[in-house]
């Protein structure tokens, strides 16, 4: 299982890595336009390499396959760490369709909210699908039942698309789908510095640290 950082801001990506627990960037149009209003996409990507070292994860913005086959073959010349997020919609399954034929780009099948549309991505032949946690259970409540039909469905398939969760916002989410056994969780800076911050810990540690008074280690 690997944790990625949900984000483009530069400085929350610098924090995100530099925990030693997070090994890749997730980013989307919205969250590249926040910290980039001019939408130069490659200098952005750029700037986030220079900053780190794992997969990088951005957005096509086309909307026939046709495009989207362009802009990921351009998006992919960029970096040799680079997966290209393609919407799960008719025209983006026929894109991944046919970027797996060609091979050399990985995909990922995004903004999914339910296991049919998992399934159809799989079978497209994406390298992750990327279902939306948060979003799902806002619309219908129903993050969590569909997250158990999509593991379920890949696990008793052997279907070799990795499971990529997006739209998280608190790190008990994180513990629900890592019981489910998820591939990646992508999530912002602040959930993943609440995975590990406990009130109790500081308070027994800050007591340990108090009552020390051996020799210097
Ligand atoms: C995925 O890559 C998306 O950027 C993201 O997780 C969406 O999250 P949101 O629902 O919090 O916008």
């Amino acid at each position: 299982m690997r944790l990625f950082v949900d984000s483009a801001n530069l400085r929350d990506i610098e924090t995100a890595f530099d925990m030693g627990i997070i090994s890749g960037v997730t980013t989307n149009p919205v969250l590249i336009h926040k910290e980039c209003p001019e939408n130069k996409l490659k200098q952005h990507i750029q700037s986030i390499r220079s900053i780190c070292d794992g997969e990088i994860l951005t957005q096509v913005v086309g909307s026939t396959a046709k495009e989207m086959v362009r802009q990921a073959k351009e998006i992919n010349s960029w970096d040799s760490n680079i997966t290209v997020k393609i919407p799960l919609v008719r025209e983006g399954i026929k894109a991944v369709s046919m970027l797996q034929k060609e091979g050399g780009i990985r995909t990922c099948n995004t903004i999914t909210f339910n296991a049919g549309q998992a399934l159809a991505a799989a079978m497209a032949g994406a390298t992750y699908i990327s279902p939306f946690y948060n979003r799902a259970n806002k619309d219908t409540n129903c993050g969590l039942q569909m997250m158990e039909a999509i593991t379920q469905i890949f696990r008793v398939n052997a279907l070799k698309t990795k499971i990529l969760v997006a739209s998280i916002d608190k790190p008990m989410d994180v513990v629900n789908l890592a019981m489910l056994g998820v591939d990646v969780i992508t999530a912002p800076l602040p959930v993943w510095e609440g995975l590990f911050e406990n009130t109790l810990t500081d308070a027994v540690l800050a007591k340990f640290l108090k009552d020390w008074k051996g020799d210097e280690i």
